[in-house]
This record gives structure tokens, sequence and C-alpha cells, in this order.
């Protein structure tokens, strides 16, 4: 199975489905976070912390293990949610190997916050600051690569299959993203709606 057979909605669905431990992975390092600064304070050369405190040993363990937890229900109860959507037998999109690929994602897409992180620093931006596109498509940049480093024909077969799964990251991301943290936000767990 792959997604020539589905329609672009079906499309829309099933690749927000297959990246939902990406999308999530970040959301569990913000509960499990804030302990253990993965740069130990350490400063860079041009004076300013090499990643700052907001990236954490203790969120990017936390948020990995959660994204691979997520991934893991999806596989074996996700049917509930994906069955009318996909119209498809088997309830696996993640390939042969689904659960490193879903660690995969759900590292990758921590990795990739983290290398945003870097990058805010050297820009000067503080913790927390604001950097619209680099904070929306950071994650998912990073998790692909990781899967396309991993197995070239599983992403090609579901993410790099025509226009509409692009699209879909395009289009979804920047408001799952938004839509997660104002969520975070409002429940207190998250320090800025961003
Ligand atoms: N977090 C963490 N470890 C990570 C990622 C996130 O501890 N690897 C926690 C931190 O408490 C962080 C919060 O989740 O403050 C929100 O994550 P994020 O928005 O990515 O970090 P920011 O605080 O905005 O820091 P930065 O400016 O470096 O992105
Ligand atoms: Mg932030």
């Amino acid at each position: 199975m792959d997604l020539t057979e589905h329609s672009f909605l079906q499309v829309f669905f099933i690749v927000l489905w297959i990246m939902m431990p990406a999308y999530l992975s970040n959301t569990f390092a913000v509960i499990t976070g804030g302990k253990f600064p993965i740069d130990q304070g350490k400063i860079h050369s041009d004076g300013n912390r090499i990643l700052g405190d907001g990236k954490t040993w203790s969120g990017l363990i936390g948020g990995t293990i959660g994204g691979v937890v997520i991934g893991y229900l999806q596989i074996n109860h996700g049917n509930i949610f994906i069955d009318r959507i996909a119209n498809s037998e088997s309830y696996n999109f993640w390939g042969g190997n689904p659960l490193a690929i879903i660690f995969l994602l759900a590292f990758g897409a921590l990795l990739g916050d983290m290398a945003a992180s870097f990058f805010k620093r050297r820009k000067k931006l503080n913790r927390g600051d604001k950097s619209p596109l680099l904070d929306m498509f950071d994650f998912i940049g990073m998790a692909l690569f990781l899967t396309l480093v991993f197995d070239p024909l599983w992403l090609k077969s579901w993410i790099l299959d025509g226009y509409a799964p692009l699209f879909t990251l395009l289009v979804a991301t920047p408001i799952l993203h938004r839509g997660v943290n104002i969520i975070g936000y409002k429940l207190g767990i998250k320090n800025e709606p961003w």
C-alpha cells in the first residue's frame, strides 16, 4: 500500500497521522523538560549560551519516549481513528521497521529543535524568543532527514510521493505547531503561546 491509492484528502490525514510522533514529541519535552541543560550552561565564543536552558536532557529523553509511545499506540490501537479516513487494511504506515521510523521521527524532531536553538542563540535571541519559520519547520525538517538517511525508500513512498504530502506538511505544520503550543500555554505547561 502507498499513497497513490488514496485521494488528496486521505493523503492529507495519513501524512499528519504518520508525522504525529514528530508533532507531539516537543509537547512531551515541554512537560518533562527543564532539568539538566544539554550545553551544561556553557557559553559559545560569541558570548551567548551554546543552546540555552530551554534544551535539556530531561526534555530530550522524555520527549523522545513520549513520541515513541504515541507511535506505538497509533500502530496498535490507531485503527479507531485512521480506519475511515485511510480506508486501508493495515494500520502500520511506518514501513517494515515501524518503531525505528517512529523513534527517528520523535528524536529527529527534538534534534531539529535543538539545532534551531543553536542558530537562535547565534542570532542573539534569548530562550523563548520567537523565530517563526525556524520554530515551525526545524523539527519536521530534521525528523524527515533522519528517516531519509535510515530508510529513503520509506520516505519516498510516503512523504516524497507527489506534491500532496509536501503540501500537507507545508500548510498543516504551522497551524498544528501553533495550535498545540497555544493549548500548552493555556494549560500552563508552556511559557509562550508559540
Ligand atoms: N524543553 C526541554 N528540552 C528540550 C526541548 C524542550 O527541556 N530538548 C522544554 C524547555 O523547558 C523549554 C520548553 O520545553 O523551555 C519549550 O521548548 P522550546 O519552545 O523548544 O524551547 P524555548 O524555551 O522556546 O527555547 P529556544 O529559544 O531555545 O527554542
Ligand atoms: Mg520556543
